[in-house]
């Protein structure tokens, strides 16, 4: 949720900026701009624009600006349209400071008020503009002094990089809930959202956190806390794993990681069990087997298609390992006084391990003694650093804004760890067994359905004008449906709801009409028949029915106007060939109605913000 980028050093800032800044565009791509100074004179220049870092670039090109300081930024709009004006760099009145931000200022209006009031000329409606103004206010020749002043005044979730006329080769950062990594090279320093974009420039990082303040000179990096006392920090390590980010030969990320699926399965399945016991595993849990034994209770935590796999991950847990499991939104659950019972296990789900509101919810759950557990699929990010053990997706980068592969990957890890705490139980080899082979056909399973792309587009096309559809389910299916339809809505902009099957009498079956087809998920068998009942009061109301299914048992085929076939496996599992057909199905529907895929409008990857 915003990106920042900055570099000091002696390459071409702009270049460097720009090549970092695009690499944090899934992070928001309302508006970008960059500021920096070229030489040592302390002239602050400057450029914004609204829309795509593309456009941004566009106009550098024009302008032929060289800079060797230079601090960019990519919005995702909170406070304030996204316009130019809004865009960042903000600036104080008297332009000598320019800053980018990353989160919310809780406390602006007050703040704003109070600088309107000094004196301070406002341009634009964003918070950010407060925090610039703020500092720029307290500046008497001593830009520490003035941070150091400013940072108690601000409530909220902030990462700050900032240059300021008086110090033409200095970056300044600050973080607090929200992240920043300073990247250390030769002679030459970056500052990054995400240590991802700093991969292919630097091997060493410093992750900023709690209020610490960092200066960053090419050849010297200094860091605070805030009460600028110095502090020193680890430096840390970057993988040398740059891997390649690009679209291949497809048309979009999107697509090109749907169809990565295969692959991705099998990394995460890799090496995570042991056929001779049935069991699965898991390095990266940090428990030991008494601990993993006097687990009671699990919390799962997650937000969007996280917490889809999560809710699937809750019915397996339940079913087959026998232990309680609630499954929260990590927004609600904050806001909640939890009730942690001994014996809790907490299981946090983020793609990305960047999402404020779930960083929140553990936060509040450590300090409350829980034991965390992160499923992740991003090395070094926040939340695998605050949690006691992580299991990480190995799904590689996934670039469009909608989860596609760490979907499926977060279902298959939540699958493992239940087979393991299912072993450590009450379950006997031969079942562990039967259930590990199950799995390891997954992959293939996952190809036959990418083979049915043409014939799910075909369908997409057939089903592309509607407006509104339903997605049902039970059981597994139920959050399956829940992520089917966001897929939709979220690429595709059509109202979609994903339902409990068998709840739909109780109300939305008012909305049933020829206008408003329903998307049947039909691979689970314990509820199969129960399904087809459902569809039939669907079909009584003229209703039109596509279903995706892996058999035609009792008569599927007249119920159904159409059939997305899926290959057989447990219903643990199903929910992962259904899902592909789904995502192909979403991703279909959005390329007939021309939508942007990989970055839909308002959307961005990566929620930092609450
Ligand atoms: C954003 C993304 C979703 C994602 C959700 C949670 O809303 O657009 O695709 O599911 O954040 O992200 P996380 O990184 O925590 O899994």
């Amino acid at each position: 949720m915003c990106g920042i980028f900055g570099y000091v050093g002696n390459q071409d800032a702009v270049n460097v900026t720009l090549t970092g800044l695009k690499k944090l565009e899934y992070r928001g791509y309302d508006s970008a701009g960059i500021a920096g100074f070229n030489g040592v004179s302390g002239e602050v220049k400057y450029c914004k624009v609204v829309g795509k870092i593309s456009r941004l670039e566009e106009e550098l090109n024009k302008l032929d600006l060289h800079l060797n300081t230079a601090i960019a930024q990519t919005r995702w709009a909170t406070h304030g349209k996204p316009n130019e004006v809004n865009a960042h760099p903000h600036f104080d009145t008297s332009g000598s400071l320019a800053l980018v931000h990353n989160g919310i200022i809780e406390n602006h209006d007050a703040l704003r008020k109070m600088l309107v009031a000094k004196g301070c000329i406002f341009k634009s409606e964003t918070d950010t503009e407060v925090v610039a103004q703020l500092i720029g206010s307290l500046y008497e020749g001593d830009f520490l002094a003035a941070v150091q002043h400013a940072l108690p005044l601000l409530h909220g979730a902030y990462a700050l990089v900032m240059i300021h006329k008086d110090y033409p080769q200095q970056i300044f950062a600050v973080a607090s809930a929200a992240p920043l990594v300073v990247g250390i090279g030769e002679q030459e320093a970056f500052l990054s959202s995400d240590v991802m974009a700093l991969k292919a420039v630097v091997k060493e990082v410093l992750h900023l956190a709690n209020n610490e303040v960092a200066v960053v000179r090419a050849d010297q990096v200094e860091t605070f806390d805030a009460s600028m006392a110095k502090i020193v920090k680890t430096r840390e390590t970057v993988s040398s794993d740059a891997e390649e980010i690009s679209k291949g030969d497809f048309e979009h990320y999107t697509i090109k990681e749907i169809f990565e699926q295969p692959k991705t399965l099998n990394a995460a399945i890799a090496s995570r069990y042991n056929e001779d016991y049935g069991t699965a595993t898991l390095d990266g849990l940090h428990m030991d087997v008494t601990e993993l034994l006097n687990v009671q209770r699990i919390l799962i935590l997650a937000c969007g298609t996280s917490w889809h796999a999560g809710f699937i991950g809750a019915y397996m847990l339940e079913d087959l390992a026998r232990i309680p499991v609630q499954v929260e939104i990590s927004s609600e659950y904050r806001y909640k006084n939890p009730i942690v019972l001994p014996g809790t296990y907490v299981i946090a789900m983020s793609q990305s391990g960047e999402t404020a509101d779930t960083i929140a919810a553990v936060e509040e759950l450590k300090a409350k003694g829980a034991k965390i557990l992160a499923l992740c699929n991003v090395h070094g990010s926040t939340l695998t650093r605050l949690a006691d053990g992580c299991l990480y997706l190995r799904a590689g980068p996934e670039i469009g804004v909608c989860s596609t592969k760490a979907f499926t990957s977060q279902v298959v890890v939540l699958f493992l760890f239940t087979l393991l705490m299912a072993r450590m139980r009450h379950m006997g080899k031969a079942e562990g067994q039967a259930l590990l082979q199950a799995l390891k056909p997954l992959p293939d399973q996952v190809q036959q359905v990418l083979e049915e792309a043409n014939r799910i587009q075909q369908l997409a096309k057939d089903y592309s004008h509607y407006d509104n559809f339903f997605f049902l389910g039970r059981r597994h299916m139920y959050p399956a449906a829940l992520e089917g339809a966001l897929k939709l809505k979220e690429i595709s902009y059509i109202n979609a709801n994903g339902y409990p099957a068998g709840e739909m009498k109780h109300g939305p079956i008012a909305l049933i009409n020829e206008q408003c087809p329903t998307v049947a998920l039909c691979a689970n068998k314990a509820v199969y028949t129960k399904m087809l009942s459902n569809l039939m009061e669907v079909k009584a109301r003229n209703g039109r029915i596509l279903a995706v299914a892996s058999s035609d048992v009792d008569g599927l085929k007249d119920i159904a106007d159409d059939i997305i076939w899926v290959p057989e496996t447990i219903d643990e599992l199903a929910p992962i060939p259904t899902s592909v057909a789904l995502q192909l199905f979403a991703y279909f529907v959005a390329r007939e109605r021309g939508c942007d895929i990989d970055q839909p409008r308002n959307l961005a990857k990566s929620v930092t913000v609450e």
